[in-house]
């Protein structure tokens, strides 16, 4: 009894002398909680660095967006391959999730090693024999067939710009296959899956095991929004807001952040805490001076610590009575999983004095009770480090939705984490007392990162899929170099029909003759009043011109012309525009005076002289009653005179693009086209008179008004139709009619691309699938919406924004479509344009029998001015359609009214030296 006693006392003295001895020399790697709170106070710092924009180049803790936005919901489902390189295992794996839309998970897998000549030897190589690796998986499993997705899990650090994509920031652990650095691993794996013929597979996700553990765990457990990581390497993930995440835009919802903590220290933070053992380690590393926090955790290093720490305590007698075996010598003797064995319960005394015994050496109790002690230090520091960097997350995660007390869950996975018998306890234990206001659950991933990836495969797949939809409607609005070289054919046809007597009844493009037939030459001169009705604005403007100097001075008003009466009685229209005529005059103080007056009205008019104009049909917004068939300068006269307060000289009815053509023409003598892009679609230019089979004579040029927004009225134009320009010609008050125009004009984008947006919704692949009120609502996109949306200098954030002010609920996803949408339209539009302008300079040129011909056009509207790439995409389109040509653009600054008073001037000269003869 006593001797039991006396042994008793024995050994506890011993463990206690032994215990005493390791702590003092290893007193430096045992962290107080004081210590424990600063590094997590530390690794918070470093968390919001590596997420501010101007400091993440620097950050060591790289804080990586993961492009995964969501955890899963139950609803995804299918047949996924998965790839699972980096850990301590490689395999290959095919996952089958919830067929029947319960929680359901099935995995089939296979191990494949990973030789040292393969992860540390060339990168094309390795790929390839991952690929291989895929390619044996599928025969055996005989799924050679089929065409599966395929989720990868690589747990190496990687900059993503988007789920299928990873660039490899650095190699960690114990990969380093050369010239993988710096390039992206999906297109790499893609490739070498290029030499089996009979492989058909789609890389649709990139994904850290740390966010497949999360996402794993998430699947059972919704409150998981964190994934450790605590195998060969040690890393975490979690949901962040993406308002805080800088790198990514956008700041809707969260992004799981992959913090790669595993770097942190690799600044320097973590110096005051490193021991002599950790730096040795580090040099003898594959890499040295990086993953600094990595190499006092995980378990590719902790044996190796555990081994530098045995050999520095024998050489300095205090262990193995001073004696070293070779053995102890030799890097990488002790493992991780020898680590773990010696600190068993019960066994671990045993275990190790077999390990020690295993390496040559001849333990006493005392030394195995020190060694064992050494490895609880070591593993101890291990968890207490993890602890501390998690603790901090998990105060972010609180702090960021604002909680007193978070309750949250944890998926854990990782070699060390789940074989070492006391480190999840010690863990667990230290985050609870480090963060005490947070009720944390810590879930360990049973089936690895696989099933977490499967689910942000399955994702991936529903996106593309819808991207897919999404492409197929944007083609719709592709236009090749052929179609637009045919659709600049047909428009010369039309051209040709127009102007001969025989054709031009039935011609759709009209090419009205306009009566004005030369350009002004400097020598027009006085007081001019002008009305420019047609376009956005309606406006009274006066002009004085003064003779040889070439300079013109404007006052005008804008004036509103209310929808009732576009849309009212032509008596009504016209005598609300002389109402506009006496308010300004009145304005002016001109009250009385009898002015020449230019009329730009922006509609078809059949002309016989520069001051008679039969409105055709109406175009655009305007509908008034009886005005088609109606000379609209009789219509203004008897307005005048039904007032009878004043009079005016009416001399010219212009159309806007004769007034731009005009006002252009008026500096720069080789100005001979005039073009409208804005409310509606339009074009003039300067034709030899002899062409213009409806006019008498031969001699000299007239300006065509070609109305050329008519072409396509007879079906022509039907093969590059879209069921979305047929709803918005359908919905116009035109139907049938104009139908160019209304794949170009402003007032008709904004409808097609609404048109869009509401099949696109229909279809469940925008705004949540919920068609709103304001989308319903005709004409919410005006063209200076569609120009803003469009710009390249905002923020998607911003696009959102003006959605939001057009009551368009988007998302940031929505926001991208909706822009792209947008793109489309417009670029068919300009490129239409373009084919338009081309057919007519090129049939200039030949005309005048010209190999090379300069030009110049006028432009005016207000998808020309306000519109971010409408007017370089024109401008590219004529240059390559009409080669020979050189066009140059020119913005009419002041409008059609000062061309207007220009030709007014013209005419009044004319009438003058008529009268003189
Ligand atoms: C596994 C994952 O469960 O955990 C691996 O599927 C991951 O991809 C691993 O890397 C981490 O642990 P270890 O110990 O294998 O590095
Ligand atoms: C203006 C003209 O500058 O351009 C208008 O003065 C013309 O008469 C207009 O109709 C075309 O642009 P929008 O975009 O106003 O239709
Ligand atoms: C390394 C890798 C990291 C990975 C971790 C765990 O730290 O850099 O991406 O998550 O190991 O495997
Ligand atoms: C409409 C009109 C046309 C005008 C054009 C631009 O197409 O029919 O006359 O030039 O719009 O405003």
């Amino acid at each position: 009894m006593f001797a039991v006693h006396l042994m008793a006392f024995y050994f506890t003295k011993l463990k206690e002398d032994q215990i005493k001895k390791v702590d003092r020399f290893l007193y430096h790697m045992r962290l107080s909680d004081e210590t424990l709170l600063d590094i997590m106070a530390r690794f918070q710092v470093e968390m919001q660095k590596g997420l501010g924009k101007d400091t993440n180049p620097t950050a060591s803790v790289k804080m990586l967006p993961t492009f995964v936005r969501a955890i899963p919901d139950g609803s995804e489902n299918g047949e996924f391959l998965s790839l699972d390189l980096g850990g301590s295992k490689f395999r290959v794996l095919k996952v089958q999730v919830s067929e029947e839309g319960k929680r359901n998970v099935q995995m089939e897998s296979q191990f494949y090693p990973t030789p040292n000549e393969i992860i540390r030897g060339n990168g094309t190589e390795l790929f390839e024999y991952v690929a291989d690796c895929l390619a044996d998986f599928m025969k055996t499993k005989e799924l050679m067939q089929k065409k599966l997705p395929l989720g990868l899990t690589f747990s190496f650090p990687c900059k993503q710009t988007k789920l299928e994509e990873g660039i490899l920031l650095s190699w960690t652990k114990k990969f380093k296959a050369r010239g993988v650095q710096g390039t992206d691993v999906v297109s790499s794996l893609t490739n070498a899956m290029k030499r089996h013929q009979d492989l058909d597979v789609d890389i649709l996700a990139l994904v850290n095991d740390t966010v497949g553990t999360m996402m794993t765990c998430a699947y059972d457990d919704p409150y998981c929004e964190v994934g450790v990581i605590i195998g060969t390497g040690t890393n975490a993930c979690y949901m962040e807001d993406m308002s805080n995440i800088d790198l990514v835009e956008g700041d809707e919802g969260r992004m799981c952040i992959n913090t790669e903590w595993g770097a942190f220290g690799d600044d320097g933070a973590l110096e005051d805490i490193r021991t002599e053992f950790d730096r040795e380690l580090d040099l003898g590393s594959l890499n040295p001076g990086k993953q600094l926090f990595e190499k006092m955790i995980s378990s590719l290093y902790l044996g190796e610590l555990v081994r530098l720490i045995l050999l520095k305590m024998a050489k300095a007698g205090l262990l193995f009575g001073g004696e070293k075996s070779s053995a102890l010598h030799i890097k990488g003797k002790i493992e991780t999983r020898h680590v773990a064995a010696m600190e068993r319960y019960k066994e671990g005394l045993g275990n190790t004095r077999e390990i020690l015994t295993d390496l040559g050496l001849e333990p006493s109790d005392a030394d195995c009770i020190a060694v064992q002690h050494v490895c609880t230090i070591v593993s101890f520091r291990s968890a207490n480090l993890c602890a501390a960097a998690l603790a901090a997350i998990l105060t972010r995660l609180r702090e960021n939705k604002k909680l007193v007390r978070l309750r949250t869950t944890v998926g854990m996975d990782g070699t060390l984490y789940k074989i070492h018998p006391q480190y999840p306890k010690r863990l667990h234990k230290v985050v609870r007392k480090l963060v005490p206001n947070c009720d944390v659950r810590f879930l360990l991933s049973e089936s690895g990162s696989t099933k977490g990836a499967a689910m942000v495969t399955a994702v991936a797949s529903r996106v593309q899929a819808q991207r897919k939809q999404i492409d197929k409607v944007l083609a719709l609005f592709r236009l090749t170099q052929e179609q637009l070289v045919g659709i600049q054919n047909k428009m010369r046809v039309e051209f040709e029909y127009g102007l001969k007597k025989d054709t031009h009844p039935l011609a759709t493009v009209k090419m009205l003759p306009t009566y004005v037939c030369g350009m002004p030459d400097g020598t027009e001169k006085g007081k001019f009043l002008a009305l420019d009705l047609g376009g956005t604005n309606f406006r009274v403007l006066l002009v004085k011109i003064r003779s040889g100097r070439r300079s013109v001075r404007m006052y005008n008003k804008i004036f509103a012309v209310p929808l009732e009466i576009m849309q009212g009685t032509g008596e009504e229209l016209f005598d609300h525009i002389v109402q506009c005529i006496a308010d300004f005059l009145d304005y002016m103080g001109l009250k009385g005076a009898q002015l020449p007056l230019g009329f730009t009205f922006s509609f078809p008019c059949r002309q016989t002289s520069i001051d008679k104009g039969t409105l055709i049909e109406w175009t655009k917004g305007f509908k008034a009653t009886d005005c088609e068939g109606e000379d609209v300068v009789d219509m203004l006269r008897e307005a005048i005179k039904r007032r009878n307060e004043f009079d005016l000289d009416i001399v010219a009815v212009v159309n806007d693009t004769v007034g731009t053509m005009m006002t252009c023409g008026y500096e720069d003598r080789n100005c001979e086209v005039g073009l409208i892009a804005g409310t509606g679609s339009n074009m003039c230019y300067m034709e030899e008179m002899r062409n213009i089979e409806l006019v008498e004579g031969d001699e000299g040029k007239m300006c065509i008004n070609t109305e050329w927004g008519g072409f396509g009225d007879n079906g022509c134009l039907d093969d590059i139709q879209t069921q979305y320009d047929k709803e918005v010609d359908e919905g116009s008050l035109n139907p049938g009619k104009q139908r160019y125009e209304k794949m170009t004009s402003g007032m008709y984008l904004g409808e097609i691309v609404r048109q869009i947006l509401i099949n696109l919704t229909k279809q469940g692949l925008l705004f949540r699938g919920q068609i709103s009120e304001r989308l319903r609502t005709r004409g919410i996109f005006e063209t200076k919406f569609l120009s803003q949306i469009e710009s390249d200098r905002l923020a998607l954030l911003q696009v959102r924004r003006i959605l939001q002010q057009l009551g368009l609920d988007s998302t940031c996803e929505d926001s991208i479509v909706v822009k792209e949408v947008c793109g489309v339209v417009s670029r068919r539009a300009a490129q239409l344009y373009g084919a338009g302008l081309a057919a007519i300079v090129e049939k200039r040129r030949e005309d005048q029998g010209l190999e090379h011909m300069r030009i110049t056009v006028g432009v005016d509207g207000t998808l020309y001015k306000l519109h971010p790439h409408f007017s370089r995409i024109l401008r590219e389109t004529v240059k390559e359609l009409a080669p020979h040509c050189d066009v140059m653009f020119m913005l009419s600054e002041d409008g059609s009214g000062k061309g207007a008073a220009l030709i007014t001037a013209v005419a009044k000269r004319l009438q003058q030296a008529q009268r003189e003869h």
